[in-house]
């Protein structure tokens, strides 16, 4: 049977998947509105993925007898600057949620709980591969940034020529 302090981890993290979701919602639907269709496509599938990942906290405690608390929606930041700021915003949210899996497996190993530290250890394999995933739209964003600069460079070449 799991710890008291365990269901009410494993109960945050309903929440925190939740939030989660609306977060990258929010995020696809500014990248729509903002001509973004490549950032919308990633956001709107992580958005699913995250609520898939809510479903995985509130399956596991069902199984195992426990109550599973449905938390209220709560309202995401929803306007950005650019898609840099979207990402970056992303891959602290990763962060954040690869830290409170870690928090809920080292109570779970505490407490000899195989069955949650089981459960939990595609999630920190998941968590791995989200970093990753995020980290490297990063770098394409990096990347484009020079694109733009080395065809500005080429501009200010141009510039005054002829005069
Ligand atoms: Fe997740
Ligand atoms: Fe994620």
């Amino acid at each position: 049977m799991a710890s008291k302090k365990v269901i009410k981890l494993l109960n945050e993290q309903i929440a925190n998947e939740g939030d989660f979701s609306q977060l990258y919602l929010a995020m696809a639907v500014w990248a729509e509105a903002n001509g973004f269709m490549g950032t919308a496509k990633f956001m709107f599938r992580q958005a699913e993925e995250e609520r898939g990942h809510m479903f995985k906290f509130v399956r596991f405690l069902l199984e195992i007898g426990e109550q599973a608390e449905v938390p209220a929606v709560k309202e995401p930041k929803a306007s950005y600057k650019d898609i840099q700021e979207i990402f970056e915003a992303a891959l602290k949210h990763e962060q954040f949620i690869t830290a409170s899996i870690y928090k809920i497996m080292s109570e779970a190993r505490e407490s000899n709980d195989y069955a949650v530290t089981s459960f939990l250890q595609w999630f920190v394999n998941e968590q791995v591969e989200e970093e990753s995933n995020v980290k490297q739209v990063l770098d394409i964003i990096r990347l484009a940034g020079k694109v733009s600069l080395y065809l500005a460079d080429k501009e200010i070449g141009a510039f005054g020529a002829g005069k």
